[in-house]
């Protein structure tokens, strides 16, 4: 008689949490267009490898690392002044976004995991995620939206992630984060929740899985993590 093969039931998992721009669509580009003009403008050098660390945190945390890449000073009334700048570019530009940005297959995934009783969320450090889930008409996808102006810490702290399982009345290990920043993944890691990195192997290292595309994920995936 051969011995029955025993496998691991898989991994239960009751919540998905999607970060927003350039998970659910390409709005990362935007930030990086935005940060780029504004270093052109202070002559400083600016490349997509420094976008990277731009990437999950706050705007004026952003500007910090910005001035940072130049070693330059600048009074908070100035820091004021560029972030605002920055942020009248970025608006102006996902003021011309359409439904095409939306990256392809995050319908199908969205509703694969609610037919499935898995729940889904968005939490975004952005301050401007309630616009873009107004113009792109996604707002009502998600059954609860964290957006930067509701926590006191950006990623890669927590306090997002935590927010948001609170709000699903989720217990954190039992979420899933799905993000495209490496302060993201380490915010969902400082959580208690597994990550799921979107784009690069190499620099989303830190992540339990890494697809190329959000559209990747499938509900099996989820549950292999
Ligand atoms: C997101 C983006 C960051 C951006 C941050 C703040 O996390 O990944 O690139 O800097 O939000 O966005 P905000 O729209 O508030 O300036
Ligand atoms: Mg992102």
């Amino acid at each position: 008689m051969f011995g029955s093969i025993i496998r691991n039931p898989p991994a239960l998992i009751s919540a998905c949490i999607f970060d927003l721009d350039g998970v659910i669509v390409d709005t990362a580009r935007y930030h990086y267009l935005a940060w780029g003009r504004l270093a052109k403008e202070l002559n400083i050098p600016f490349n997509e490898q420094d976008n990277e660390r731009l990437k999950g945190v706050s705007r004026m945390k952003s500007l910090d690392i910005l001035l940072s890449l130049d070693d330059r000073q600048a009074s908070s009334g100035e820091k004021e002044r560029l972030a605002t700048l920055k942020n009248q570019w970025f608006v102006e530009y996902i003021g011309k976004m359409d439904r095409s940005e939306i990256f392809p297959g995050v319908d199908r995934l969205l509703m694969e995991l609610k037919s499935n009783g898995i729940r889904v969320a968005l939490a975004s450090s952005s301050k401007n995620a309630p616009q873009v889930g107004g113009i792109l008409g996604i707002a009502g996808a998600f059954e609860v939206t964290i957006d930067g102006g509701m926590v006191k810490h950006a990623k890669p702290d927590p306090e997002i992630f935590l927010l948001a399982a609170e709000r699903l009345h989720v217990p954190p290990e039992d979420c899933v984060v799905v993000e495209d920043a490496a302060a993201g993944v380490d915010a969902a890691h400082a959580a208690g929740m597994k990550c799921i990195g979107v784009g690069s192997a190499q620099l989303l290292s830190a992540a339990e899985m890494v697809v190329a595309a959000t559209g990747d994920i499938s509900l099996p995936s989820l549950s292999r993590l």
